[in-house]
């Protein structure tokens, strides 16, 4: 006779059964798929916050070359993550990783935690994070609630309210743990997360090849156009700055910024934001007295830099600059150095910084 003594586990929703079938002939193919390395897939779920996967594509290929192991990344030097990092923006994640890799190899002998809820204590890791990791990486039953996944169960569900707010997020939550097929959490959400990609678009969703049209409240009533249900958004602050660039013989000055600020631990050109009724001229030559403490006379334009942040747009005037009086002082920045413009390129540098520097290097170098 044969005994069967294990948990049957229940029938997947036959939603869940067709976005799985779905899934397994449409799968998109990605490095981070490719494997099965905890410390791999906690990488990707790291630089995919925020960020497209076209764009993630090489820098974690790039990575994964340089830091192949949690034990690499945590004896690699910082300046020579951030360098890797460069491009991707939100540079507190690279601090973050570093600082998470130097403490399992201290504490865990290099191992990353196995459950959401013991992910979630390292830092960088939040509570999407966490249940990403935890399902694709060791088959915790967890769902990755990201922008994707809230627009696809607000579609589903046709959910007449902003799935962040409180009692949306708890109906979206609620459909989708009862979706989730247990023990196959990883393929479930991936599926999810190239639904959302693929066919569920935010604009013009691919309804007729979606496997899950059949039971999508917002296909049957022909309201995908306005769900999810946005919260009306203010428009970004635009702040306008100024960054001076200060030569001595064939050298100019960088400043490395504070690790607990925006952009921490990349070098830039000293500098800030105007401040009302001031003119550009007057903001550089305050910023310089407070930064640096020195009397400077601001020369020649460089060029005008734009760059949007998530939450603000900031325009940057670049200026020659020169000193009046004093000799520049590590007042707001970790440290100072004089290099030439030809190796701007070995330190690692925010967006609108590094266009000041290619700039310059063309300008200055032949
Ligand atoms: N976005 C976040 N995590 C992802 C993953 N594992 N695959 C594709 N897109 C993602």
């Amino acid at each position: 006779m044969i005994s069967w003594t294990g948990t049957i586990a229940p029938m997947p929703h036959p939603a869940t059964r067709a976005l799985l079938d779905w899934y397994a002939t449409k799968a998109r193919q990605l490095p981070w798929r490719e494997t099965t390395d905890p410390y791999a897939i906690w990488v990707a779920e790291i630089m995919l916050q925020q960020t497209r996967v076209e764009t993630v594509i090489p820098y974690y290929k790039h990575w994964m070359q340089r830091f192949p192991s949690i034990h690499a990344l945590a004896a690699a030097d910082m300046d020579d993550v951030l360098r890797v990092w460069e491009g991707l923006g939100y540079y507190r994640r690279a601090h973050n990783l570093h600082k998470a890799a130097k403490q399992l190899v201290e504490q865990h002998e290099g191992a990353l935690p196995t459950t959401k809820q013991t992910l979630q204590s390292l830092p960088g890791i939040g509570e999407y994070t966490a249940a990403a990791i935890a399902a694709i990486a060791f088959g915790d039953d967890a769902v990755a609630l990201d922008g994707n996944l809230r627009r696809v169960f607000s579609r589903l569900l046709d959910l007449d309210l902003d799935p962040r707010s409180p009692e949306g997020q708890q109906r979206v939550r609620a459909w989708a743990n009862d979706l989730l097929p247990k023990g196959q959490a990883s393929s479930f959400n991936q599926a999810l997360m190239d639904l959302g990609a693929l066919i569920c678009l935010p604009r013009s969703p691919r309804c007729e090849h979606c496997p899950m049209h059949t039971w999508c409240l917002a296909y049957e009533h022909g309201t995908q156009p306005i769900r999810p249900v946005k919260k009306t958004r203010r428009p970004l602050p635009h702040y306008i700055a100024v960054a001076g660039v200060l030569v001595q013989g064939d050298k100019v000055l960088i400043g490395r910024r504070p690790e607990d600020k925006l952009l921490g631990g990349l070098w830039e050109f000293p500098g800030g934001k105007q401040e009302p009724g001031e003119s550009l001229e007057q903001c550089l030559e305050r910023e310089l007295r407070e930064e640096l403490g020195i009397t400077a006379a601001v020369g020649t334009t460089i060029g005008r830099f734009d760059h949007a942040y998530t939450h603000f747009r900031i325009t940057v005037h670049a200026f020659f600059v020169e000193i009046k009086a004093g000799k520049p002082q590590p007042l707001d920045h970790e440290a100072l150095v004089w290099v030439p413009p030809a190796t701007l390129t070995d330190y690692p540098m925010g967006k609108i910084d590094r266009a000041i520097a290619r700039t310059l290097a063309g300008g200055l170098v032949r």
